[in-house]
């Protein structure tokens, strides 16, 4: 029978890991400091498993790492030139799909998506960039919504839910058109939003941004202005 106590064995690249029972393939390897990229997933959120940027080679097949639980034996890839190629696609297409202009944003340094960019090396999208139309709503005195940098991840409907108990975010639409919408007939101010609310900081990009804070940190003394995305796990000690 499982508990909490047995360790289920598992390689990573090679590299034997104990997990727990119940771990993610994304949880035991960062138990173990082994960083694998991700967007959609956040820790104490439900995992939504829609970005793909987790994906690794559990026993020879393609799986999101933040949903796919562990088992005995199994093997996973994580660092291949296959799947830093497929990583590199999924990032590069959320750049030509939204309008992210990191120069002239204010979480510069410190948005994930940026720093992903960073860390695979992508200094300009090989896709055509699409240039969408999107709406800002600038209208909570508060909370800036730039749904230009939204990259449509779920966080911040997730953390509204789940860890501010409110249901201020959801989504609208389908495809191209799909887009974040608010719980009120017109804007952002006419919800129960609150700008420490765990639904603004989740967002990994500059799409909901706390008014009059962008640059009390200035460029070059950001979160990853020195260190690359990943690098704190990688750098952290092993969990028993
Ligand atoms: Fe796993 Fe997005 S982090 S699918």
């Amino acid at each position: 029978m499982n508990n909490n106590n047995q360790k289920i064995s598992l390689t990573i690249d090679g590299v034997e890991v104990q997990g727990k029972p119940g771990q993610t393939i994304l949880e035991a390897a960062e138990a173990a400091a082994v960083y694998i990229p991700r967007l959609c997933w956040m820790k104490n959120l439900t995992a939504a498993g829609s970005c793909r940027v987790c994906s690794v080679r559990a026993n020879g097949r393609v799986q999101s790492a933040c949903t796919q639980p562990i088992g005995p034996g199994m093997v996973v890839e994580n660092d291949t030139e296959e799947l830093r190629e497929l990583r590199r696609n999924l990032i590069d297409m959320l750049f030509v799909e939204g309008n992210h202009f990191c120069m002239f944003c204010e979480k510069s340094g410190e948005c994930e998506l940026q720093a992903l960019a960073y860390r695979f090396g992508i200094t300009a999208p090989k896709y055509p960039f699409m240039f969408p139309q999107r709406d800002l709503d600038a209208s909570h005195p508060e909370i800036l919504v730039d749904r230009n940098r939204c990259i449509l991840c779920g966080r911040c409907v997730r953390a509204s839910q789940e860890l501010d108990g409110k249901h201020v975010f959801g989504f609208v639409g389908r495809g191209t058109t799909k887009r974040l919408a608010v719980n009120a007939p017109d804007n952002l101010a006419q919800t129960d939003a609150e700008a420490d609310d765990q639904a603004v900081a989740a967002c990994p990009t500059g799409s909901l941004l706390v008014k009059r804070v962008g640059y009390a940190v200035p460029v070059g003394q950001r979160k990853f202005d020195h260190s690359p995305i990943g690098s704190e796990i990688e750098n952290s000690d092993v969990q028993d």
